[in-house]
């Protein structure tokens, strides 16, 4: 089966009525290479569901969980909110791209990590907060994400 297929394959599995957009779209990236949603997909999903590629497009680059653009496997999401923007968040960024050596709405040359600001994600009681995937760290410090980058690495040895 082709990328194609797949996608269609999905949305025969969801369903192909414009209510359903989301969830297609959340499980053709969660099935892609590079954690994110093709254009070729994103033609495809349109097509099938009956809505005009620039919504399709509009909800794929808005939700924060979705994303046009290639990603690592593990996308590292800094909230940015009030909260955790009190508490440095940007500092926490600015630890995450020294380890990482990458700068935000990056992805490292390996694929592994993407770099990316969300806004809150519903830990505000342990700014600063990030998402990296579906797992919440929070209470970040330098110690903390120099071990949580390591204990990840070490999952892909
Ligand atoms: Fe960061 Fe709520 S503001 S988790």
């Amino acid at each position: 089966m082709n990328k194609s297929e797949k996608t269609i394959d999905i949305i025969k599995r969801i369903g192909n009525t414009s209510d359903k957009l989301i969830e297609v779209l959340l499980e053709v990236q969660s099935q892609s290479e590079g954690n994110y949603i093709r254009e070729e997909d994103l033609k495809i999903i349109s097509r099938e569901l009956g809505i005009s590629i620039s919504k399709a497009f509009g909800v794929a680059s808005f939700y924060s969980m979705l994303s046009t653009k290639k990603r690592g496997k593990y996308v590292i999401q800094i909230c940015n909110s009030g909260p955790c923007y009190v508490k440095n968040s940007k500092k926490v960024a600015k630890i995450f791209e020294a380890i990482l050596g990458i700068k935000m709405g990056e992805m490292t040359e390996d694929g592994l990590f993407s770099l990316e600001y969300t806004s809150c994600i519903g830990a505000c009681d342990q700014a600063p907060a990030v998402k990296i995937n579906e797992e919440i760290y929070g209470n970040l410090d330098k110690e903390k994400i120099y071990k949580l980058i390591s204990s990840l690495r070490k999952e892909e040895e």
